[in-house]
């Protein structure tokens, strides 16, 4: 541990160097077994006498808070780590600004886990292909780079990526228009501070996906939720003045049906007219419950409107933290500045490893696989709901993703507590009032052979709560 002296201190050299570790050791920073620096070493660096630090050592041992070492040296004892007394840090000074205190966690709370996870955010880690995964990483690791990348993200990855959203989903894009980012609300959050100005007003879909409402919230914009009906956004409510449009038109979030070509062309003239960019979040559209895809908006797009945004949260792990943006070529270097001033780009092992993932065919076997997966779980969840819900409740078929959107027959109720069951609520998802609530129910996160006691559990749950229960706020 770093320690440091104040020559001003009344205190002295010994007891300044005796209170920094014994607090050390009382808050659990450094814990029994931990090594301290030898005697030399600390009065070198701090250009003191050994002694004074030996002294303070001397002291920290007969009160049992370190304990020599057989060959020298000293270690952190047994000592029990307890708040220290005195004055404690505060962050009292440090309030956030509004609109960032005012966010609300959605989904996944740290530290939270339960037997049965139905929340859309969640995977199984057994599905993870851990084995090329590491094949595909041990190269990456041995050649660390000397450099900062190329902020848009490695050539290899970004040219890998652009022919994979064109085999795989009709994108239009060349190496390019890729922008690697960390996930789809980062490459939204650099949409926004690159393309939007302070103060506008932006439009999102209600009901629409919260992380990204509050996102965009927190960025003192005016956030608009615009109804969706069966063919997605109501693009004659969209307010005129939006400098940003963010929709997901492959598989509405959180209701799940697509955005009509119809209306995707209805949006796309809109943009045009309004000159608004318009973000197409595609997050989850390699897990697809029907034949035939609907031509993505940036494909539809001739004028240069839309941001194709993509991410590996379902498809690999959201532990990953890897996601894409294909942007109007005219977008990029405003980007690539960006990002060279925030955190130039994800840790290059993991790009190369994702660009071999793609390269050697692996990603597309494991998904492969995993459609087989979800399609039975999807089945599992979609009959055991209909068979096991009570009077009212209504699923709400998608054609894409890895969650089933359950309505609820009113609004309002009292929240369904259950240490065991976890899941999301359709209420959270408008950024108004709620018209609707109900539950969002993810199936990639609960083992096949676990789900029916699951839905069991869940459905159970619902009965049991009173009759006018709804969901939970
Ligand atoms: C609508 C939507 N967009 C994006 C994501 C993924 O975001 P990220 O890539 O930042 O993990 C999710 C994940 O559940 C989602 O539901």
């Amino acid at each position: 541990m770093e320690l440091f002296i104040d020559p001003a201190d009344e205190r002295g050299l010994t007891v300044q160097l005796y209170d920094q570790v014994r607090e050390a050791i009382l808050a659990g920073r450094i814990g029994p077994g931990d090594r301290l620096d030898s005697t030399r070493r600390v009065a070198a660096g701090l250009r003191i006498a050994r002694s004074t630090v030996a002294e303070a050592y001397y002291r920290l041992g007969a009160e049992g808070y370190i304990v020599g070492r057989a060959g020298g040296g000293s270690v952190v004892g047994p000592v029990p780590a307890v708040a220290p007394d005195g004055p404690r840090r505060t962050s009292a000074r440090l309030p956030p600004v509004p609109a960032v205190g005012a966010i609300r966690p959605y989904g996944q709370q740290q530290g939270q886990t339960a037997r049965y996870d139905f929340r859309p955010g969640s995977l199984d880690p057994a599905l993870f292909p851990t084995a090329d995964w590491r094949r595909c990483m041990l190269p990456a690791l041995d050649h660390p780079a000397g450099s900062y990348g190329d902020p848009a993200g490695s050539p290899a990855l970004r040219e890998e990526l652009a022919h994979w959203v064109a085999r795989s989903r009709g994108v239009l894009a060349t190496a390019e228009e890729v922008f690697v980012t960390a996930g789809a609300g980062h490459a939204v959050d650099l949409i926004a501070r690159a393309l939007v100005p302070p103060g506008s007003v932006v439009a999102v879909e209600e009901p629409g996906y919260p992380p990204v409402v509050e996102l965009l919230h927190s960025h003192g914009f005016t956030v608009i939720g615009v109804p969706v009906d069966a063919e997605g956004i109501v693009v004659d409510a969209i307010p005129s003045q939006a400098r940003l449009v963010y929709v997901t038109p492959s598989h509405q979030y959180p209701l799940g049906m697509p955005m009509s070509r119809r209306r995707r062309l209805e949006l796309l003239a809109w943009a045009n007219r309004a000159a608004c960019p318009i973000v197409e979040d595609d997050y989850d559209s390699e897990f697809r419950h029907t034949a035939r895809p609907l031509e993505p908006l940036q494909r539809l797009d001739a004028e240069g409107w839309v941001l194709y945004v993509g991410t590996f949260s379902k498809s690999l792990s959201p532990a990953l933290r890897l996601g894409f943006l294909v942007a109007p070529l005219t977008v990029i270097p405003a980007l690539r500045a960006l990002r060279q001033v925030i955190d130039w780009n994800p840790p290059q092992a993991t790009q190369s490893a994702l660009a071999a993932m793609i390269r050697d065919g692996h990603l597309d076997r494991h998904l492969r696989r995993c459609r087989g997966v979800y399609a039975r779980r999807r089945r599992l969840l979609w009959d055991g709901l209909g068979a096991t819900l009570p009077a009212g409740y209504t699923r709400l078929p998608a054609v894409a993703g890895l969650h089933i959107a359950v309505v609820a027959p009113g609004l309002g109720g009292e929240p369904l507590a259950h240490t065991d069951v976890r899941y999301s609520e359709l209420g959270r998802c408008y950024a108004a009032e709620p018209v609707r609530d109900g539950f969002l129910l993810g199936f990639a996160g609960i083992p096949t052979a676990l789900l029916p006691e699951a839905i069991k559990a869940f459905s159970g749950l619902l009965r049991h709560s009173a009759p006018e229960l709804r969901g939970q706020r």
